[in-house]
């Protein structure tokens, strides 16, 4: 079984997965949060950041790209075939009505006759530009439909017209944003009509999860994980049989993303701001955590949320069930 930290624009960025590859480990690859290919197909600073090899040393990583362009696609996707990546991911699931909008993420699934166009394009672009040079394989991350349960089997047959090296499926409409719990009937039609079998995200926050999720799909090969592996971050090293994580292991995971944080952002308000973010996912970990929870949150100045998270480290237990 392959395991995947899907991306989480705002959360897990580079200081944060290679955190989490040293303390943790257990995941075989990580997607970056997706970069928005522009006109001039120029990187952001902090999407140069996020592909740059000398910052994700060991790790093995496939950049997500979101474009409504595949000229706009192709061109980006050159750009990171030249600092050395193999593959790169089609972002078909983003939800944010500021992306959608634009027709772009899981906007692009609302007219299939428009996806189909702009696939057929995508791939067109990629092999004129292959036989000029590398470009990478293409996997896509879809979610299952726009608004409505229908739309599924012609988007797998969509999908299945192109030469895609992976399909990622997180069997939600976009109509759903995060809402309800993921549909694992829409995924049984991708699961029986994919030309090779899907890969499956959502939703999935423990082994018992995953364990009914094999039990239904046998055949899955490939499962991505992203709220459950930021609220457990040793869920993917548990799903290989290791240990939960240790209060030694949260601390110092908490440590190395503050100092990131920190250094990232030297206001302390605006790295606290994220790690308490964190602290919304992590608060399952611990046994009765609320007191020491609302202390973190209410902390203004450093030494006062310092203090808070001592204290939750040093007096709550984890949960023997941790995650
Ligand atoms: C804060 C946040 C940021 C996300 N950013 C991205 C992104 O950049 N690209 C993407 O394809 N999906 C993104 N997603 C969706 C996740 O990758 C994933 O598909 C979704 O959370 C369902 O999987 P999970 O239940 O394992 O988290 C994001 C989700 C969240 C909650």
């Amino acid at each position: 079984m392959k395991l995947s930290f899907a991306p989480l624009e705002g959360i897990a960025d580079y200081t944060f997965r290679n955190a989490h590859k040293r303390i943790f480990g257990g995941a075989d690859d990580y997607y970056t949060p997706f970069i928005a290919a522009n006109p001039s197909c120029s990187l952001k600073e902090k999407e140069k950041r996020e592909v740059a090899p000398g910052l994700n040393p060991g790790i093995s990583l496939v950049p997500q790209i979101l474009a409504n362009r595949a000229y706009a696609f192709v061109s980006t996707a050159q750009r990171l075939a030249a600092l050395g990546y193999r593959e790169v991911n089609l972002n078909l699931g983003c939800p944010s009505p500021a992306v959608t909008a634009h027709g772009r993420g899981a906007g692009l699934l609302r007219d299939q006759d428009r996806l189909d166009r702009f696939l057929w394009e995508l791939f067109e672009e990629l092999a004129r530009a292959g036989r000029e040079g590398a470009v990478p394989a293409v996997s896509v991350k879809t979610r299952s439909g726009f608004a409505d349960r229908s739309e599924t089997e012609g988007l797998v047959r969509i999908l299945n017209r192109y030469p895609f090296s992976l399909v990622i499926v997180h069997p939600r409409l976009r109509t759903q944003l995060y809402a309800g719990s993921a549909d694992w009937d829409s995924f049984a039609v991708f699961y029986g009509n994919c030309k090779k079998k899907p890969a499956y995200n959502g939703d999935i926050r423990s082994p018992e999860d995953a364990g009914r999720l094999m039990a239904r799909f046998p055949g899955t090969e490939q499962i991505m994980i992203g709220r459950g592996a930021v609220a457990n971050p040793a869920l993917f090293r548990m799903l290989k049989g290791g240990r939960p994580p240790g209060t030694g292991e949260m601390s110092a995971f908490h440590d190395e993303l503050l100092s990131a944080r920190m250094a990232e952002i030297p206001l302390f308000e605006k790295a606290a701001g994220k790690m308490k973010e964190l602290w919304f996912y992590w608060s399952g970990l611990f046994e009765e955590p609320e007191p020491y929870i609302r202390r973190i949150r209410k902390a203004c100045t450093e030494e006062d949320y310092r203090a808070a998270v001592e204290a939750l480290f040093g007096e709550c237990t984890l949960k023997g069930d941790a995650g």
